[in-house]
């Protein structure tokens, strides 16, 4: 089994996602910098992935900074934080991480004291803690896992858009964990993986993965989606999250509204599958989720190659937000909750 991200003695090594399928390459990150642009360049992405980058990231910088004082470290700690945290703004895992490692940070600085053993003690506190966020992402998508396997029928097709495999999170998957421990029942599913233009994360990624674990998957376009509902050939659709609201409402990729909207129209039951790190109860309702608007030439390019007129513009919001009066549950590694959400969410935390 490939390895999204881990930590190494000589950097943070993660395969390199823009490359898949047709190369399984792996990098090592030795500069907290680099880790930054992997997450902007999608080298790594899915939101509890970029959780865990994020953490890694950080305890990666605290470790190779010069810093001899604590005021110096903390000031090096806030450049760190920032430049990570600029990278993509929607997947609320980024920040949950960063603050995750802030606490430790400053619990680690109030613990100890300012001379250099004391310092070394903080960092390696960090890199600790970076470890410790992605042991418990595996542990947590197992937990959804088998909090959302029954929710799946014991046979038939399941469709998924985007990836929320193993390559988005620590490993396991949030969506793909559900449908992983559904099969590791004994459901007969089938998979329907959205080709999710335009970074083609079904095409390249869920097929990818599902095929190597040998599950059965299909890659349809997207524009396919509402025809194979109205024949009946979807039972079910599974997502991921980058951000829910305490409404319910949540982010995910580009496309996941329409899929939403179809399923209800066709009586499907549409599941989000997510851990509570991708809850942000600090907003009410999608309309505050910040949308990351990514590079147009992604749109009007595949592989390099044009696809569109030069002079012709074009626009690439790389997620949209599904009402929560679309979604059947949320399944989180706490439990399941329904509508209404504002109630069921905020009691997971509890
Ligand atoms: O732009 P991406 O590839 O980072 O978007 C990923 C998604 O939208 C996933 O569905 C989401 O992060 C959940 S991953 C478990």
């Amino acid at each position: 089994m490939f390895k999204t991200i881990e930590w190494t003695d000589q950097g943070v090594r993660m395969i390199d996602q823009t490359r898949l399928p047709s190369e399984e390459i792996y990098r090592t990150y030795t500069d907290y910098r680099q880790v930054a642009e992997a997450i902007r360049s999608m080298v790594i992405r899915g939101a509890p992935a970029i959780g865990v980058a994020a953490a890694m990231g950080i305890a990666l910088g605290v470790k190779n900074s010069a810093a001899k004082s604590t005021a110096d470290l903390r000031a090096e700690f806030e450049i760190i934080a920032e430049v990570l945290g600029k990278t993509r703004p929607t997947a609320v895992n980024l920040f949950w991480a960063i603050k995750r490692m802030r606490e430790v940070f400053e619990k680690s600085l109030a613990a100890g004291n300012s001379n250099a053993q004391g310092l070394a003690s903080v960092r390696a506190s960090l890199v600790e803690e970076a470890q410790r966020v992605l042991a418990e992402d595996v542990a947590i998508n197992e937990a959804m896992g088998r909090n959302g396997a029954e929710l799946m029928p014991d046979a038939g097709t399941i469709l998924t858009h985007c990836n929320a495999g193993a390559l988005a999170t620590g490993g396991y998957g949030t969506a793909l964990g559900v449908i992983r421990a559904a099969v590791g029942a004994g459901k007969k599913l089938k998979v329907f993986a959205d080709e999710t233009r335009p970074f083609l994360q079904g095409a390249r990624l869920t097929a990818w993965e599902l095929a190597k674990e040998q599950i059965p998957v299909t890659i349809i376009t997207d524009n396919m989606a509402g025809h194979f509902m109205k024949q009946g050939e979807i039972r079910a659709v599974i997502v991921g999250a980058d951000r829910i609201a305490a409404n319910g409402d949540t982010a995910n990729k580009i496309g996941t509204y329409s899929v939403a909207v179809l399923a209800h129209e066709n009586a499907i039951p549409f599941y989000v599958a997510a851990p509570l790190s991708t809850i942000d109860l600090s907003l009410a309702s999608g309309e505050q989720i910040p949308i990351e608007e990514r590079s147009a030439k992604e749109v009007t390019h595949l592989a390099g190659v044009a696809l569109a007129p030069a002079e012709v513009p074009a626009r690439h919001p790389a997620f949209d937000v599904t009402p929560q009066r679309y979604i059947s549950a949320i399944i989180t590694e706490k439990g399941v909750a329904r509508a209404p959400f504002t109630q069921s969410l905020s009691a997971l935390f509890a």
